[in-house]
């Protein structure tokens, strides 16, 4: 069986995009020449799901992948955020949850607290699931929201960091401004990322647009009235990975 594309205009773009990134149909395991739009269907699942996973079986298996390929990235930002014991800490887009737990355990003096942002209800319930007894405690608040639209009080967080989540965003000076507003005066911001990796999924259309590139982050960042914004390459045993910082000015 092939799946091949007749003269339909609607499928001469995806069209074009197989011929480009030169896949091959994980259904028919057809060469390029054959003009199969499934990879690009592929892809736009994947790039939802990863953007936004729901219960269900890809929304599972997104969140197992999540585990295993982005702990690091993680890890890395709760430490490049230089959290300090009795911060107000925040996390954006918080996935399953390994950001939350490896922050909790820096946040020692009692007024030290966690915040977790994620609009999927999937996430929102198996983070709130992991953490539950620091949530019972009050230790650390997980919100159900948009990151554009944060259920929190002007000027009231220390350090901010996330992972793998504005490229999703619609709008990132929205974001950004909304991040800024939350933050204290000189609180820093830092986010993680494989760009080689994010750009090489952006090539396959897994990701929305073009709000992934990070110059596009960073001047969002910069119009929203954050300063010292920059982006570093990074290196953790043998993967490398990049940072951008950004402090709130007020
Ligand atoms: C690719 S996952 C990354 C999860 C985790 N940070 C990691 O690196 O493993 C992106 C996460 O950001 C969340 N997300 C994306 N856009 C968001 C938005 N505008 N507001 C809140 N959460 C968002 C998604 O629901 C998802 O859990």
């Amino acid at each position: 069986m092939t799946h091949t594309v007749q003269s339909s205009s609607s499928y001469k773009q995806e069209d074009k995009v197989y011929h480009q990134l030169q896949l091959q149909c994980h259904q028919c395991r057809t060469e390029p020449q054959t003009r199969c739009v499934y990879p690009v269907m592929w892809a736009e699942k994947v790039g939802k799901q990863l953007g936004h996973p729901t219960r269900s079986v890809a929304g599972w298996l997104v969140s197992k992948f999540l585990n295993i390929r982005n702990r690091v990235l993680e890890e890395n930002a709760v430490q490049l955020c230089g959290i300090q014991p009795g911060d107000t800490v925040l996390e954006l887009g918080h996935g399953p949850g390994l950001g939350l737990q490896s922050a909790a355990k820096l946040l020692t003096e009692p007024v030290g607290h966690l915040i977790g942002v994620d609009y999927s209800e999937f996430m929102h319930q198996m983070a709130s699931e992991h953490m539950k007894e620091l949530v019972a405690s009050g230790k650390v608040t997980l919100h159900h929201c948009d990151v554009a639209a944060m259920p929190l009080a002007d000027s009231t967080v220390d350090k901010v960091f996330h992972c793998n989540c504005y490229y999703f965003w619609p709008d990132l000076r929205e974001g950004a401004t909304e991040i800024h507003r939350v933050m204290k005066p000189g609180g820093l911001m830092v986010t993680t990322l494989r760009l080689f990796n994010v750009a090489t999924m952006a090539a396959k259309q897994v990701m929305p647009g073009e709000n992934w590139h990070p110059e596009a982050y960073m001047a969002a960042l910069r119009d929203s009235g954050f300063t010292d914004v920059r982006m570093e390459d990074k290196q953790h045993k043998h993967i490398t990975f990049q940072a951008i910082y950004a402090t709130a000015l007020k």
